[in-house]
């Protein structure tokens, strides 16, 4: 059984946008954990962090990742927060391959300097937030099988990259 294509790393990073790419491109199912979370929940994720606070959001994040891990091999596009939980990154490193899309601070802050949807990002000292952010989550990513720099790619060149080790991986059978 193939394993699913695991995209992981900060918001902004380009794990939603490369996550549709592929979908698309190599027909396979694409699982967007916040766009699968806003759906059942009917809000939008601001609206849910603001009326159920970030435990909730993280235990809806949760119970996706326990469900998603048996659907049928595709993309999963998690949450720049998702590998936080061991168990997510348990469940998530077990049924896929896991792909680190890797930028720098100065590259996430520019794509994210005018965004509204990232409520982590609301606050007095966004820039600092993100840092520490970054900071505290880098080793999660970096556990990853494969880290892959995102800064001067197209999303078609990540995707055709990123199914290129997945297909190998697959092939080689590595465990
Ligand atoms: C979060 C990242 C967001 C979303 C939520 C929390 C985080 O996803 O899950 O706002 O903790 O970094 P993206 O990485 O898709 O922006």
């Amino acid at each position: 059984m193939p394993r699913h294509i695991v995209l992981v790393g900060m918001m902004g990073a380009g794990k939603t946008s490369v996550g549709l790419w592929l979908a698309k491109a190599k027909a396979i199912p694409l699982y967007d954990l916040d766009q699968l979370i806003e759906e059942k929940e009917g809000k939008t994720i601001p609206q849910i962090f603001a009326t159920e606070g970030v435990e909730y959001f993280r235990e809806k994040e949760m119970e996706l990742v326990n469900q998603i891990v048996s659907y049928p091999p595709g993309v999963v596009a998690t949450g720049g927060g998702t590998l936080i939980n061991p168990l997510n990154f348990m469940l998530l490193k077990r049924h896929g391959r896991l792909f680190y899309l890797q930028a720098s601070l100065d590259l996430l802050w520019v794509r994210l300097k005018d965004k509204t949807d990232r409520p982590l990002l609301l606050g007095k000292e966004p820039k600092i937030t993100l840092e520490r952010l970054l900071k505290e989550r880098e080793s999660l990513y970096k556990a990853a099988d494969i880290e892959i720099a995102v800064e001067g790619k197209t999303v078609e060149q990540l995707g055709e990259l990123l199914w290129n080790y997945w297909e190998k991986m697959e092939k080689t059978n590595l465990s």
